[in-house]
């Protein structure tokens, strides 16, 4: 562990540091103004050697967003109750596990500056077991609060509706979880999954896995690029991401579908032959985008669903 630790830090003072003013130039070169909402998927290490780490980062996206919005999931609370198994379900997933609290660590593999987000003040996370988001700026509360069990991507219908950006920040589209939302409304099956809060083992939806979702980089028509340090910066419009893949998918419906014999994708690719595909509006915007109005026009109405404001561990 200290050896990994030395290593670690060896390897990063070999590269130039980028600062938070790099990073700040070259979101600025992307278009980003600080007007627009943004998602963000990202690699701490791809930087090479970032001044201030992930809270430097974080300062840094939250000046070039009006509401800056990460993926905080928590695979680890995903569980296989006996009386609900599956084909499908991964032998490894356990019958028991910890529950989703509001401060659960986000899993390892979305990454650490989104873990950073959720401990810094001011952040919001939302309430779904395994994929829950965190989200800070002006409209954090809004687009969090439409995410349900039945519908976990439902945050990112709202970012399109708001004309929002997804960046990805030294990772590539195999992060970009924008691409399930557009599955979702391409009619995508799902698989049913279960996982573990406070209250006991709920059911919720899941897609399939995200390997082969470089396929959709030339689709899209809003990329741009820029380097920084050592990493690639790539940022498109959610909205083009979500078309982009609507329209592969309603071209070949087991586009984005990844080919290990393993994988679940052979689960909703066997659903796909089976009973096609059909497309689906996403109801739960459309009521969004109706209470909106609602509320534009001087209801006081409350939102109805619940955010957490992230508790720091004792
Ligand atoms: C998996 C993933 C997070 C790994 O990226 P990573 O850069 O290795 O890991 P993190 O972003 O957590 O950053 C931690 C690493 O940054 C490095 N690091 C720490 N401080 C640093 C600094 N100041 N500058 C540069 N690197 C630093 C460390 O090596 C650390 O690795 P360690 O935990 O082994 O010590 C990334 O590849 C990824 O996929 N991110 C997107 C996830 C996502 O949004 N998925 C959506 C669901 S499909
Ligand atoms: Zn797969």
């Amino acid at each position: 562990m200290v050896i990994l630790f030395v290593f670690n830090f060896i390897r990063r003072a070999w590269n130039a540091p980028v600062s938070q003013t790099d990073l700040e130039r070259g979101l600025k070169q992307l278009g980003l103004n600080g007007q627009t909402p943004l998602i963000v998927h990202s690699s701490l290490s791809s930087l090479g050697n970032m001044s201030g780490g992930a809270n430097s980062v974080l300062h840094a996206l939250e000046r070039f967003s009006s509401t800056l919005v990460m993926p905080a999931f928590t695979y680890y609370t995903l569980v296989w109750p006996t009386q609900y198994r599956n084909a499908d379900w991964p032998a490894t997933v356990s019958e028991d596990g910890p529950p989703f609290r509001a401060d659960s660590p986000v899993s390892r593999d979305i990454g650490r500056i989104p873990q950073m987000m959720l401990e810094r003040s001011g952040a919001l996370r939302s309430m779904h077991p395994a994929l829950s988001f965190v989200a800070s700026g002006k409209d954090a509360r809004m687009v969090l609060g439409v995410q349900t069990l039945e519908h976990p991507y439902a945050p990112i219908g709202v970012l399109e509706a708001m004309d929002g950006l997804v960046l990805l920040l030294g990772v590539d589209h195999r992060s970009n979880t924008s691409v399930h939302y557009g599955e979702y409304l391409a009619g995508r099956p799902q698989l049913e999954r279960w996982a573990n809060t406070q209250q006991g083992v709920v059911r919720t939806y899941y897609p399939n896995c995200s390997a082969a979702f470089n396929a959709i980089e030339g689709s899209l028509q809003t990329l741009k690029t820029v380097e920084i340090g050592k990493a690639i910066l790539q940022v498109a419009r959610v909205s083009d991401v979500v078309a982009a893949t609507k329209r592969l998918i309603a071209n070949h419906p087991e586009a984005l579908l990844c080919s290990y014999p393993g994988c679940r994708c052979q689960n909703i690719r066997a659903k796909i032959r089976q009973d096609g595909i059909h497309p689906r509006r996403d109801l739960r915007l459309e009521e969004w985008l109706g209470e909106r109005r609602i509320v534009e026009e001087g209801s006081t109405r409350q939102e109805e669903n619940p955010t957490w404001r992230v508790a720091k561990s004792q």
